[in-house]
């Protein structure tokens, strides 16, 4: 897949501004963003499904390309529960500021048609999705984490259908990159995250 110069042009500024702390806490620079942003440009999907939300730099990304497009939802998946975070440090509070930040993002960008925020695990929302479009995994990084959310979330991709996988390159999450190269062809490897297109 050949990127374009700039990813995502047309809402480049709001994904940039999503990257600062006090605005949305998180990891994620603003090129992954944009280019989970330009796939949905191009795809113009109905059915996007986040598996970890925190707060919203990714998913509300790709919520800005959905309005964009005028159509599509993007459910965001996250528990917001400190006590099943083991992979860094964090507390209920800080979590719960996390959540605070990605509910802030749909109302300051008027996403409400296209970001709908699910607070459950993974394993608990699963039966709420039958056919996803675009898959982005973003939840535990941990090998039975990851590895549960591609071999539950992976089939319910449509044939044609996309598969973000984040953080890659981790040690925990191998396993699961295997279980994916089993059954989606990879398009783009960024390194520290892979797209893969279900065939
Ligand atoms: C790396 S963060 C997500 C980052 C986010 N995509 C962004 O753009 O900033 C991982 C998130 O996964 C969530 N998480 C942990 N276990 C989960 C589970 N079992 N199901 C869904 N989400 C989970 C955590 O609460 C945390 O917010």
């Amino acid at each position: 897949m050949d990127w374009p110069d700039e990813p995502a042009k047309e809402i480049s500024a709001e994904i940039e501004a999503l990257c600062d702390h006090r605005v949305c806490q998180g990891w994620q620079n603003a090129l992954r963003n944009k280019h989970l942003a330009q796939l949905i440009l191009w795809k113009k999907p109905s059915v996007v499904v986040e598996v970890g939300v925190f707060a919203g730099r990714s998913f509300l990304s790709q919520a800005l390309a959905l309005k964009q497009n005028g159509a599509g939802v993007i459910y965001g998946i996250d528990p917001y529960d400190a006590s099943i975070i083991h992979e860094w440090q964090i507390n209920q509070e800080e979590i719960e500021r996390a959540r605070l930040q990605a509910v802030d993002g749909i109302h300051r960008h008027s996403l409400q048609k296209h970001a709908v925020l699910v607070q459950a695990t993974s394993a608990v929302a699963a039966s709420l999705f039958e056919s996803i479009d675009v898959l982005h995994i973003d939840g535990c990084h941990d090998e039975e984490n990851s590895c549960f959310d591609v071999a539950t979330y992976g089939p319910k991709v449509r044939s044609g259908g996309w598969i973000w996988f984040d953080d890659s390159n981790y040690a925990s999450t191998q396993k699961a990159v295997t279980l994916l190269d089993g059954m989606a062809r990879l398009e783009n490897d960024q390194w520290a995250y892979r797209l893969y297109r279900k065939t």
